[in-house]
């Protein structure tokens, strides 16, 4: 299986942690298609921990609890699937899941059989309570083995938080994406902090193993499982913009039955998604150097175009500016930048310097062509 663009989806974990069922997932389902989710491009509807029983069957198999799903994974699975979209559930390298339900250690082959008999199209693979002597590589490989003998194309999804320096080793384990950083929250300096340490890594990211800096809190508000203080709608967007300019999968985190309007325009943006899933999936890099706290990203796209964002993660007004020399645009060449802003539409164009005002914790994010001055 080839997954050349990076992921789209919502997973459970964020808002609703182990309060999860079968009724959440159909709805949620639903919503993914009545909202416009879908013909934005989001595919995924996956279940994180907290589906399972707390103990394995007699024959050693996990058991879906039946309080929160009571007509089982493959009913769920041929839902999900009668509404055109793919399926997704989670297990752990360890013994058992972050939240203490059966992990798949030494079950590998086993569970991901089980996995692929319910039609599951995603599986999240997480790390908690793994047994000292095993070695982290080694489990990933395992169950990367275990989802490929199962003859059924199951989107691996790693997560191991960025132990092991994954990004050195996890392509050669056929995941194709891995969590390279701890837990996000619903919380702006979290997103500050887990954006910042990913950009000297984005050269790890790439079609068919994406590095990801994890899910999605934009439209949280406070709410939920990890709602820790909450962001308001520019820093929702500025989270956003930065996961797109990254090529981050993006699974949302929200609950998507109970969306506003400003959180579905930005879910759905066209100019935004358009620079994720740009198929030639370029990383971006700062240019010239961080100033405090304040990043601007450059991007190659796939048709000539270029992608930038300017991001202030501080609490006052920044001028954010930069020399297009540092670009390779020196007044020698005699070209500039025609920049358009894809969320206002304003397009200014750049000759020598870009600069502008930026409010505390917002971004512009612009698509720009080179011209010829
Ligand atoms: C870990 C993962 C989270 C989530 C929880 C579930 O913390 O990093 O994304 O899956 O486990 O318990």
């Amino acid at each position: 299986m080839i997954v050349t663009k990076p992921p789209m989806g919502w997973n459970s974990w964020n808002t609703f942690g182990e309060n999860i069922s079968e009724e959440l997932l159909m709805e949620t389902a639903d919503a993914m298609v009545s909202t416009g989710l879908k013909d934005a491009g989001y595919e995924y509807v996956v279940i994180d921990d907290c589906w399972a029983l707390r103990e394995r069957d007699a024959s050693g198999k996990m058991v879906a609890d039946p309080a929160k799903f009571p007509h089982g994974m493959k009913y769920l699975a041929d839902y999900i699937h009668s509404k055109g979209l793919k399926f997704g559930m989670y297990s752990c390298a360890g013994v058992e899941t972050c939240a203490g339900y059966p992990g798949s250690f030494n079950h590998e082959f086993v569970d991901a059989q089980m996995f692929a008999d319910f039609g599951v199209d995603f599986l999240k693979y997480d790390f908690c309570n793994k047994p000292a002597h095993a070695h982290g590589p080694m489990l990933y490989n395992k169950m990367g083995m275990a989802l490929r003998a199962t003859g059924r194309d199951i989107l691996y999804s790693a997560c191991n938080w960025g132990s092991d320096d994954v990004w050195t080793w996890i392509r050669s384990t056929g995941a194709h994406m891995y969590r390279s950083t701890g837990d996000i929250g619903d919380n702006f300096g979290l997103i500050k902090d887990i954006a910042l340490s990913q950009i000297p890594k984005q050269g790890f990211n790439g079609p068919n193993c994406f590095n990801d800096p994890d899910m999605l809190v934009v439209g949280m508000y406070n709410q939920g499982n990890v709602g820790w203080g909450g962001c308001d709608d520019q820093e929702y967007m500025l989270h956003f913009s930065l996961w797109c300019m990254m090529s981050a999968p993006l699974m949302i985190g929200c609950d998507i039955r109970n969306m506003t309007e400003f959180t579905k325009n930005t879910l759905t943006h066209k100019g935004l998604l358009a620079i994720n899933q740009d198929p030639a999936v370029r990383q971006c890099i700062p240019v010239s150097g961080r100033k405090g706290d304040t990043l601007i990203l450059f991007k190659h796209l796939e048709d000539g175009d270029y992608a930038i964002g300017i991001y202030n993660f501080t609490d006052k007004i920044q001028q954010l500016d930069f020399f297009l020399y540092d670009l390779g645009l020196g007044v020698e060449t005699g070209y500039g930048l025609e920049m358009e802003n894809l969320v206002s539409g304003d397009k200014i164009l750049v000759d020598g310097q870009f600069k502008m005002p930026v409010g505390s914790h917002r971004c512009g994010t612009y698509r720009a062509k080179l011209v010829k001055l």
